[in-house]
């Protein structure tokens, strides 16, 4: 029962991702647009269980942190102030002849092209975010950023939430939403794009405190991934060099995956200290200074900050679940999701068409899906084709009816991981599933 380790792994992947509707290239029937990506049927659902996995355990389940959904286009002096306009950028170079286009700091010969041995350009600073106007009339007074990180919403609203919500640090505000970046090296998949999703947090704490609350973040979110399934040997935190840190940043440590294309950056915590609160406050003209009741001071807490991309979780998720099990005739594709991000948590099937197997399994799946359960009901093909493409979908349960469902009321539970199966009574099978479930997202 070896997973399958071959290079090609990440195309196989991609086209199991098409061929079953989790991800489909962007406008593909025009010939799609470079770096963008559609989730299908499958694949919105597992994000959108990726995002509330990570909603319940950074707010639902805590006490010390509120939401907000801010919005995508914000006042252009955000992004003077937070260093974006002058600072967000990539060292770009071209190559004169073949016209590709290179990060120079991912080359080591910034003379020659490494595709053609061409000459390349002299290196030139592209600034990241995407640019557009506001209003009818195109000019430099109407210029507004789609938004490269989330958390400066989170910044600029850091006093209207801390009063409104009554507030104390140690306390954090999270945050899902649309990001955009005009990256000049999309890749590897939905890895890299220049519209995707972030999960932030910016956790607001007492200046004393901040080395503390930084080693609490780097392990609590090393342990969400694991706690979801992914494999202890393919995750890592990777602290950064001085040299590597952003310019807002006291200290940074990256969740790594090691992806079939290299270990590469889920998530970083970074110690942004005072950095973003300071800067708006001077180039607002309005102090983002907590006032602390106790010692009767103001001061600037400092900010911790878990910044996960949703895209890149998923992405995680797809290929750490993806086995090839079994040789020949019994070889399986199977997804191991974690039951909590399954797309599908049940399928119900009757065996055949007939002999009143259908009205039975009809039943179950209507009593699934009154709570809420996501299920699946299918009756085409083989039994062993459906348990198939149920395992190609990551569906953590079967529930067959068959012919002795008709006789003594029972129906059989399959489980994807071990294909064990058992009988249990049709009409407690819903509540069987149901606690299967919970227990499995505790
Ligand atoms: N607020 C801090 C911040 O934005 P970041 O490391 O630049 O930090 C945080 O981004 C996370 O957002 C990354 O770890 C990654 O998961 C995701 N992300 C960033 N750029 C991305 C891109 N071009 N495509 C997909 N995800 C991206």
């Amino acid at each position: 029962m070896a997973a399958s380790t071959t290079p090609d792994v990440m195309s196989t992947i991609v086209s199991l991702a098409k061929r079953r509707g989790f991800v489909f290239q962007s406008s593909e029937i025009y010939g799609g647009l470079n770096s963008c990506w559609d989730y299908g049927p499958l694949g919105v659902e597992l994000k959108r269980n990726v995002k509330e996995a990570w909603w319940r355990s950074m707010v639902h389940g805590r006490r010390d942190i509120v939401g907000l959904d801010a919005s995508i286009l914000m006042h252009p002096s955000v992004w003077q102030a937070s260093g974006h306009l002058s600072g967000f950028t990539d060292p770009l170079v071209d190559c004169k002849n073949c016209k590709e286009r290179f990060r120079a700091d991912h080359l080591e010969n910034l003379k020659t092209c490494p595709k053609c041995g061409g000459e390349l350009t002299e290196v030139r600073k592209f600034n990241l975010m995407f640019k557009t106007f506001m209003g009818p009339v195109e000019d430099e007074s109407a210029t507004v950023y789609m938004r490269p990180e989330t958390a400066q919403g989170i910044f600029v609203n850091f006093l209207n939430v801390q009063q409104a919500a009554r507030l104390k640090p140690p306390f954090g505000i999270a945050q899902i939403g649309k990001s955009f970046r005009n990256e000049i090296t999309p890749g590897n998949f939905t890895y890299r794009t220049r519209e995707f999703e972030q999960m932030e947090m910016e956790y607001f704490v007492p200046v004393a405190d901040d080395a503390q609350w930084y080693d609490y973040w780097k392990n609590a979110r090393h342990a969400w991934y694991l706690s979801l399934g992914i494999k202890a040997n393919k995750l890592r935190l990777r602290e950064h060099a001085r040299e590597e840190l952003a310019h807002y940043a006291k200290a940074c440590c990256d969740v790594e995956y090691e992806f079939p294309f290299g270990w590469s950056e889920l998530e970083g915590i970074a110690n942004r200290a005072d950095f973003d609160l300071k800067q708006h406050s001077e180039h607002s003209g309005k102090s983002l200074a907590y006032f602390d009741e106790e010692t009767k001071q103001h001061y600037f807490p400092y900010v911790i900050e878990p910044a996960a991309g949703a895209d890149r979780a998923t992405l995680a998720f797809l290929v750490d679940s993806y086995a090839v099990e079994g040789e020949g005739k019994e070889a399986r594709t199977v997804l191991r999701l974690h039951p909590a991000l399954a797309p599908i948590k049940v399928a119900v099937l009757p065996l055949v068409k007939r002999d009143g197997m259908p009205e039975i399994a009809e039943k179950i799946y209507g009593d699934l899906l009154k709570r809420s359960v996501r299920s699946f009901y299918d009756h085409a093909s083989s039994i062993g084709r459906r348990y198939a493409r149920q395992d190609e979908a990551g569906t953590p349960f079967c529930i067959t009816v068959d012919g002795q469902t008709v006789q003594d009321d029972t129906v059989t539970i399959r489980e994807r991981d071990s294909r064990a199966q058992y009988r249990v009574a049709a009409e407690s099978v819903a509540t069987i599933i149901t606690d299967k479930l919970k227990e499995a997202t505790q």
